[in-house]
């Protein structure tokens, strides 16, 4: 067939969702719906509201007027699925990123971006996360982890194990969530307690961590699927204390510097660990690799993996691999192809085995 009568791609973007981060996402699919090249694909525009229900009656528009959907399906309309050749989940945080929006797709058999079911449930958990990555030997900083329950329970002794094992500064970090939402940097005893009950209020599981001072923070996108490559590291520089929510999105006055200006050879660590923590975690598609990097000695450290990255025109992802030499719009083809390379290697594979006797009639 030529390129000329190639029927067009149905995309799907979902957004919207039911998470901390649901506006973060409204701006991101923007950006993607926008950059999408209409000459390859048809878009179909699937919102999720804050309550849960799937909205598909004009849902940028809906979602952003921040009314709270009539109670409508929770499972997406099966009319809408069948007409998307892949799905983009352009979804940050709980359902979403985490792997539930993934099972729906696997359960329905369509090609979808990014992560899949197990890749994107261990990346969300900051604590399985930190796990992996520690066993396969990726470098990171020290940290305390309980259940918010527990916490509740027995103050003293979590205090205790927290003091044995970190010093001030500290991080105070539910497990599941992201855009520094219930982050606290804590100085002092007072200024912990407060953090770890701030963090309880979002998760079941609460992560304390030593903080790294002063620091460059090193962003880093990686891109494929069983062969992934790594673009070229970007600092970021916060006008906050720390990179918190009004940081990344509210008061417009981070910086990004692309390349971030390293050592090369500390460049080239970064990268390495970045390709590695993407195969330990076994992504696929996409993912930005986060790190701690301490000043002056250049020591390097992982700090988190974000499965599906903000997509803003000033998001990070887009931007380094823009520097990287892949401009935004071939960015969302090559996430496309991957996609449907990852469905089509896995439609390939045996999903039944005849055994030799009847023994199961
Ligand atoms: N251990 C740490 N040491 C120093 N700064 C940290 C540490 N952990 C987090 N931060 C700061 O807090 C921000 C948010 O933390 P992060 O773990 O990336 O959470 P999120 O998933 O919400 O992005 C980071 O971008 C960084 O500025
Ligand atoms: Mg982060």
């Amino acid at each position: 067939m030529s390129r000329k009568t190639q029927k067009k791609l149905t995309v799907g973007v979902i957004f919207g969702g039911r998470s901390g981060e649901h506006e973060v996402s409204l701006v991101s699919a923007a950006s993607v719906i926008k950059a999408l090249d209409k000459k390859k694909y048809r878009v179909v525009q699937i919102g999720i509201a804050k309550d849960g229900a799937w909205v598909t009656q004009k849902p940028m528009a809906a979602l952003k007027s921040g009314k709270p959907a009539k109670q409508g399906s929770r499972l997406m309309p099966e009319r809408v699925l069948n007409r998307c050749d892949v799905v983009f989940p352009v979804l940050h945080g709980s359902y979403g990123e985490d792997g539930t929006v993934q099972g729906m797709l696997e359960m329905a058999n369509v090609a979808y971006v990014g992560g899949g079911v197990l890749g994107s449930a261990a990346a969300m958990d900051k604590v399985v996360q930190k796990q992996l990555c520690d066993q396969a030997g990726l470098p990171s900083v020290n940290y305390v982890w309980f259940l918010s329950k527990d916490w509740r329970k027995n103050k003293p002794a979590i205090l205790q194990r927290i003091n044995y094992k970190l010093r001030y500064p500290m991080f105070t970090k539910p497990a599941n969530l992201g855009s520094s939402v219930g982050i606290g940097k804590c100085h002092d005893r007072q200024e912990l307690i407060a953090g770890i009950n701030d963090a309880a209020r979002y998760d079941r599981k609460v992560i304390v961590e030593q903080g790294i001072e002063p620091m460059h923070e090193i962003e880093v996108a990686v891109l494929g699927n069983d062969h992934p490559r790594a673009s070229v590291p970007g600092e970021i520089v916060s006008s906050n204390e720390f990179y918190d929510y009004d940081a990344k999105y509210v008061d417009g006055k981070s910086q990004a510097v692309i390349p971030a200006k390293l050592p090369q050879s500390v460049k080239r660590e970064i990268q390495r660990i970045a390709v590695l923590a993407f195969k330990v975690l076994d992504l696929s598609g996409m993912a930005r690799v986060d790190f701690l990097v301490k000043r002056g000695s250049y020591k390097v450290y992982l700090n988190e993996v974000n499965t599906i990255p903000g997509f803003t025109s000033i998001s990070m992802y887009p931007k380094l691999w823009a520097a990287s030499g892949v401009p935004y719009p071939q960015l969302l083809d090559r996430l496309i192809t991957l996609a449907l390379e990852r469905y089509r290697e896995k439609a390939a594979l045996a999903t039944s085995y005849r055994p030799k006797e009847d023994w199961y009639k």
